[in-house]
């Protein structure tokens, strides 16, 4: 596998995402090795590649949902790979948002009680604030009591942006963030997921309007 890094992985900086020398493997089937690319604070990436370069596995790999092959993962100058169950519950809870398509939201539950999951850190006086700011942003407004089942595909997604919109993750992990949305909430989704790496979080996704690419083919 080929790859390109918007920065190569270096010890300039260690704030920021930094991928060392990764390589993910199936049986005999290498996906991908020596894959190293360094995410600056604020920076937003897309992933790009074919069907089955392993694209998803590598945001898998970063969100501690699956384990690489070889190499490490570094936030911060702190390497999150290998770290124990405990260790990496606390990091998925605290630090990491998911924007996947399948949304990952609880279907019964209605959008607020999905929302609220998100906000465990979050006082609770100041919840019921930050959902309908939220869900204003994402153009559901006072929607708060509706059950996800009820909601089309792209109401949906926009609930699962809502959920980051709240819990203000550090690092946000798209998989195909508007694969079922239509233009206009393709480009809000884009521009949700810029403004958020603007305050603070970095955000590797696969996206064609990128900034950055780092290309698996
Ligand atoms: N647990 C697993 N065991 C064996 N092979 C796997 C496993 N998980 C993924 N794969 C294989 O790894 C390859 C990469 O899968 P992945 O889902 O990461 O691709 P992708 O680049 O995201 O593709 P797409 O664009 O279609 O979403 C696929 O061929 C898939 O079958
Ligand atoms: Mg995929």
């Amino acid at each position: 596998m080929k790859h390109q890094t918007p920065q190569q992985a270096g010890p300039a900086s260690t704030k920021g995402l930094h991928i060392i020398s990764l390589e993910k493997r199936f049986g005999q089937r290498v996906l991908w090795s020596q894959l190293s690319v360094s995410i600056r604070p604020s920076e937003m990436v897309a992933i790009t590649g074919p069907s089955g370069s392993g694209k998803s596995t590598l945001l898998n790999c970063i969100g501690l949902l699956e384990e690489p092959s070889a190499g490490s993962i570094e936030v911060d100058g702190k390497t999150i790979t290998h770290m124990g169950a405990h260790r990496s519950r606390l990091f998925r809870r605290n630090r990491l948002g998911y924007l996947f398509q399948d949304y990952a939201l609880i279907d019964e539950a209605n959008i607020e009680d999905n929302l609220t999951v998100a906000m465990q850190a979050t006082q609770r006086s100041k919840r019921k604030h930050l959902i309908g700011q939220a869900l204003e942003r994402v153009g559901l407004e006072g929607r708060q009591k509706e059950p996800i089942y009820q909601l089309s595909g792209g109401e949906q997604q926009r609930v699962a942006l809502a959920r980051l919109l709240v819990k203000k993750p550090n690092i946000i992990l798209a998989d195909e963030p508007t694969g079922a949305l239509d233009s206009a909430n393709a480009q809000m989704v884009i521009d949700s997921l810029r403004a958020m790496a603007k305050t603070g979080g970095h955000c590797p996704h696969r996206h064609p309007r990128r900034q950055h690419c780092t290309s698996l083919r």
